[in-house]
């Protein structure tokens, strides 16, 4: 399968991301450091997947005169981060849009069956209304995306559009066969998974780095 050439897959190619995911996949890269790059890729993702976001035309007035412009509805858009890893993404994306809305979904993975996991969900009542963006750094098996999407959907959620950074071909095969009508934007589109399920090359457990909660070789 031509991963990238499918309808609704989007490989992101700007070189400062491609830049900054390289520094993330770095081993040596610190939590703090860690957690800064997640925000600053969410922040030049969200950029190219807000593209198409409808604006309303307002009257301002600047100080020479009186004028029509185009705004975003910011409130219209909500970003839902799946827990626990999705966080550091949803700060750069409340930093490149303020006045958003957001949600969350806790899910995590068994570490046998590689299977998500529900533990929580909390979306704005009016999630049927809005532009709702799914953001989870890694996408492996796809298990949480296609999850995090089933319960959006139960929830009523319409638009919706899921973002994340590194990506498995079979993460990627697997959510588009279920879900092709759902805008997929990748920043890194790795070799495969390996017996556990992790990305390769990849960047190993995105949560534990984020957060600080295994500490290997002096990674803090
Ligand atoms: C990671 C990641 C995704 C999931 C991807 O979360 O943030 O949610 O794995 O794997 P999948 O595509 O095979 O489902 P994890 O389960 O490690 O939970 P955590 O963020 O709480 O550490
Ligand atoms: N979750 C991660 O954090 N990393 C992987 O490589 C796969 C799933």
């Amino acid at each position: 399968m031509e991963l990238v050439n499918e309808k609704n897959v989007i490989l992101l190619d700007h070189p400062l991301l491609k830049h900054k995911i390289t520094q993330l996949r770095d081993k040596n890269t610190k939590t703090n450091q860690f957690r800064l790059m997640v925000k600053e890729i969410a922040i030049l993702e969200g950029y190219e997947a807000l593209r198409h976001l409808p604006v309303r035309m307002v009257e301002i007035e600047t100080p020479i005169e009186k004028t029509i412009q185009p705004v975003v509805d910011r409130k219209r858009l909500c970003f839902v981060p799946i827990l626990r890893a999705g966080l550091g993404m949803a700060d750069g994306m409340g930093d490149l849009v303020p006045g958003s809305t957001f949600g969350h979904i806790g899910l995590y993975r068994d570490e046998v069956t590689h299977q998500p996991v529900e533990y929580y969900c909390k979306l704005p009542d009016d999630i049927e209304e809005k532009e709702v963006f799914v953001i989870d750094p890694m996408l492996a098996t796809g298990g949480s995306a296609i999850d995090a999407v089933k319960m959006l959907k139960k929830h009523g959620a319409k638009n919706i559009t899921f973002i994340c950074i590194i990506a498995a071909p079979e993460g990627v095969e697997a959510f588009n066969k279920t879900y092709p009508e759902i805008p997929l934007y990748i920043g890194a589109l790795d070799r495969c998974l390996n017996e556990n399920a992790y990305i390769c090359p990849g960047l190993g457990d995105c949560g534990d780095r984020t957060f600080g909660t295994v500490v290997r070789g002096g990674n803090e």
